[in-house]
């Protein structure tokens, strides 16, 4: 199995709603996360959704270092280990949406400032088709919104309320010092 590439916003197969997956437990559906963890890994992402390497299917991977963690929540920062997502499902517990960078390996070389809700609780399969279901908050919550997200055919530039704060890496710290963009 190899890394397939990566998407780049502009391809069509990037707007469309995905489907769900009937069974969560077949071979098609591992060999699937399988791909996506290679082509994850290749490109040096936390998250990946299916549909962007062409699979229109309800399927999502990540991680949530645990540096991440504690830079937006204020948290201990343990981190949450690789999960994978089937027929994902989000419930927003708070109205209240907080302001954070976000990238994207389908937008390459750029971060925006993006709004998301601070505290959800998801769900959602696994691979032996287990419910899977958590509480998240803070950045953890952020990664999740932005790769279910794909699932509907949204990319985070599209979640942006000021189009000021979507900005090249390079010229991030620039940006930084002159604006004092706070998140
Ligand atoms: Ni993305």
């Amino acid at each position: 199995m190899t890394a397939k590439p990566i998407l780049k916003m502009g391809n069509p197969l990037l707007r469309e709603l995905a489907a769900p997956v009937d069974d969560p437990t077949t071979e098609e559906i591992r060999s699937l996360v399988e791909v996506m963890r290679l082509s994850m890994a290749e490109a040096g992402g936390v998250g990946l959704a299916a549909p962007q390497i062409g699979i229109l299917l309800r399927v999502v991977i990540f991680s949530v270092p645990g540096d991440r963690l504690s830079q937006e929540d204020g948290g201990e920062g343990e981190g949450i280990s690789e999960t994978v997502l089937i027929n994902p499902k989000i419930e927003i517990l708070e109205e209240e949406t907080a302001l954070g960078w976000e990238g994207c390996l389908s937008v390459p070389g750029l971060r925006g400032l993006v709004p998301r809700f601070t505290k959800i609780q998801y769900s959602g399969q696994d691979l032996e088709g287990h419910l899977v279901q958590r509480e998240a908050h803070g950045f953890h919550a952020r990664v999740v919104q932005h790769e279910v997200d794909h699932l509907d055919g949204i990319l985070y530039p599209e979640r942006m309320t000021d189009l000021r704060n979507l900005v090249y890496e390079t010229e991030m710290q620039a940006f930084m010092e002159t604006y004092k963009v706070s998140d």
